[in-house]
């Protein structure tokens, strides 16, 4: 007897937001082709439809409901939505009101039990859930993860924050701290050394309050010694991680990057303002001295650290006065890249009580005045580089240009030409001279006869 023709499981998973989010999609795309699902490549061929959403700002939540918006279209065709991650934790059952057509609404903690969760909806429930208990629920990785760069693979190593920003929504949406322990992260690592990965990027809300729970106390590891301890798994050459926490941020990371060549140059260390004032009203617990003192060390590094942050303007009672002492810190520092973002108004956080809101039109003046401060900042920073020798992970080839397209230790990207004929996988590394500098990126040439090295440093270093 033979059965009957099963109908074949297709997905359609759009991801929105930050790298935890992007990470996330690879456990849910691991589970789902896990579970006999095929992903395809557009909302039309799928009978699945998913978004792995972002509620940081306002805007990005309203991404969703554009996109569900859409749904009339497909109605008849019977397909499924599903709404992930961050809007499906913070508003959760409330989305199948607004959305009634949406049958599955899962927080990122509870991707473990998605096979359970895609059962039910194959049944045809139309209302499942999986909203974390984001006290003690936990989702690292899921038992099948699908890595969609084969040389840079994420590992998440803590979720959730305790650190409660003003502003901030990610402790509602991801919930409380949890760390992973380090055995668990360093069998990780070893093993995508093992297949082939050459950089690692540790990832959490705010890597820097990681606390190991590993069996024996002798056998717990700092943030710092876990970054160190991945950095000499044989194989590994680039370790990044992200995101940290000004006040977190201890001197012996810097440490770290200086015994361990193959931790990278680059530390993101978001800031969110240079007034004392408005960081207090934001309850990052950190003055702009203490701030500036994070950034001597790594400007006394023994290689050149590239140090990139996050600000928000207008959040609400900032003067001109606290917003001139941003731009001033942006001056002391020299970033190498700066996120602005508009201060954007959150359900459940303190700041959304606070008075003093500040005019859009006026946010948009802070944020363009501090945006074209920065590109001239970058300007000088990246011309730095000219005539230096660096070493870049090749991403790909820009056909139309003829440029090889790679990325440096301190996350600049450096696109470049090499010799007719020469041909690069994705993933080698290559030393290049850098010819010519953009605001937010590098030109130039492959060294034929250059020693490999982590970065070979010639020309005007600082
Ligand atoms: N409004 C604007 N920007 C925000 N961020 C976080 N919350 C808000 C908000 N409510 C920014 C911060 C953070 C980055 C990821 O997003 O700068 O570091
Ligand atoms: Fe967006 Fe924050 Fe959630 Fe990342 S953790 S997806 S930035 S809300």
């Amino acid at each position: 007897m033979s059965a009957a023709p099963q109908q074949e499981k297709t997905f359609y998973l759009e991801t929105f937001g930050c790298q935890m989010n992007a990470h996330d999609s690879e456990k849910v795309v691991g589970t789902l082709v896990s579970q006999g699902y095929r992903q395809v490549p557009t909302v039309e061929e799928a009978g699945l439809v998913l978004y792995n959403t972002c509620s940081i700002r306002d805007k990005a939540e309203q991404k969703v409901f554009h996109r569900l918006a859409d749904y009339k279209k497909f109605e008849k065709q019977g397909k499924r939505f599903g709404v992930l991650g961050c809007v499906a934790q913070q508003e959760g059952q409330k989305i199948f009101e607004k959305a009634p057509y949406v049958s599955l609404v899962a927080g990122s903690a509870s991707y473990r039990n998605l096979p359970q969760m895609l059962i039910q909806i194959e049944a045809g429930n139309r209302r499942v859930t999986g909203l974390d208990d984001r006290e003690t629920d936990e989702c690292f990785e899921t038992e099948f993860t699908a890595r969609t760069n084969p040389h840079r693979g994420y590992i998440t190593i803590i979720e959730g924050c305790d650190k409660f920003c003003s502003y901030c929504v990610v402790p509602f949406t991801r919930g409380k701290e949890r760390s992973r322990t380090s055995n668990s992260v360093l069998a990780e690592a070893r093993q995508m050394a093992d297949l082939g990965y050459t950089e690692i990027q540790l990832l959490g809300q705010n890597v820097n309050s990681y606390k190991d729970s590993a069996g024996k106390s002798s056998d717990r590891k700092t943030f710092a010694e876990l970054l160190a301890a991945v950095g000499e798994i044989p194989g590994i050459r680039r370790v990044r991680f992200t995101t940290s926490h000004p006040r977190d941020f201890g001197k012996d990371i810097i440490d770290a990057i200086d015994s361990v060549p193959a931790l990278c140059d680059h530390v993101h260390l978001p800031v969110q303002s240079g007034s004392t004032r408005v960081l207090d009203a934001m309850q990052r617990l950190y003055s702009r001295e203490q701030y500036l003192e994070r950034i001597s060390w790594m400007k006394a590094a023994q290689r050149e650290i590239s140090i990139t942050s996050d600000v928000i303007v207008g959040f609400p009672g900032e003067t001109e006065d606290d917003f001139q002492k941003t731009l001033s810190l942006l001056d002391e520092v020299e970033y190498d890249a700066v996120f602005a973002f508009k201060y954007s108004p959150r359900p459940n956080t303190p700041s959304i009580k606070m008075d003093d809101a500040i005019p859009d039109e006026e946010k948009s003046r802070r944020l363009a005045a501090l945006l074209e401060k920065q590109r001239e900042i970058q300007k000088r920073r990246n011309r730095k580089h000219l005539g230096q020798t660096v070493e870049v992970m090749v991403e790909g080839k820009n056909e139309a240009r003829g440029q090889w397209m790679g990325r440096t230790s301190q996350n600049k990207t450096l696109n470049f030409v090499a010799r007719e004929g020469r041909s690069f996988e994705s993933g080698s590394y290559v030393p290049v001279r850098v010819t010519t500098a953009f605001p937010n990126s590098l030109v130039g040439e492959m060294v034929e006869d250059a020693v490999p090295a982590y970065a070979v440093s010639t020309g005007e270093a600082r």
